[in-house]
């Protein structure tokens, strides 16, 4: 890369609405970042062909193919480093990040979590508010510790349920305020 700035490494494991997002953001000059990696642990996930548009070198790992997490980790660990990543971003990556990871992008690692957090943490907290009845759903960003959505909150965005409105509008809503917020926050955080 001949400009000056980071090198971001997206992590996903599914449809990659928010990789999407973010490619966008960068392509139009609001995000001012390389993305220059999506690691992914499904091989069948359709963020591999979104990325592929984009022409962003891919790793596709899955973890079963290593002893221990520790490995599958630094194998992980080794392409970031060849690639020079300086940031981490979750985008639907759906495991734990371990010490590994954790140790070498001290605060360098975000996530974005369908909910307000830190009610409603896990895979399914849309589903989880949804069902529980809350009035007000929303969208967290926050950096990743070792715990499941529990590390700090960058920033949150809310809404309130129109009458009528099923768990597929709740959804729809949801994704619309990622992928405005997502690219957002990161441009923030990397030129505060
Ligand atoms: C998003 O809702 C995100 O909040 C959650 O996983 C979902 C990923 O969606 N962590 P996509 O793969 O980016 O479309």
């Amino acid at each position: 890369m001949t400009n000056h700035f980071p090198n971001i490494a997206i992590f996903a494991s599914g449809s990659g609405s928010n990789f999407q997002a973010i490619a966008d953001a960068i392509a139009e000059h609001r995000v001012h970042a390389n993305l220059v990696l999506l690691v992914c642990d499904n091989p069948n996930a359709f963020v591999i062909e979104r990325a592929q548009k984009w022409d962003v070198e891919t790793l596709i790992l899955q973890p079963k193919m290593f002893q221990s997490k520790a490995d599958y980790e630094q194998k992980i660990a080794d392409k970031l480093r060849e690639k020079g990543v300086q940031w981490i971003v979750l985008a639907g990556y759906m495991r734990i990040i371990g010490e590994r990871l954790l140790d070498l992008f001290p605060n360098k690692i975000i996530n974005i979590h369908p909910a307000l957090l830190p009610s409603f943490p896990g895979a399914h907290g849309i589903k989880d508010a949804f069902e529980y009845g809350v009035k007000v759903f929303g969208v967290t960003i926050h950096y990743v510790d070792s715990g499941i959505d529990t590390g700090a909150i960058i920033d949150q965005e809310a809404f309130k349920i129109k009458p009528g409105m099923c768990i597929e509008d709740v959804e729809i809503e949801i994704h619309k305020i990622e992928h405005q917020l997502y690219p957002k926050v990161l441009q923030k955080l990397l030129h505060n």
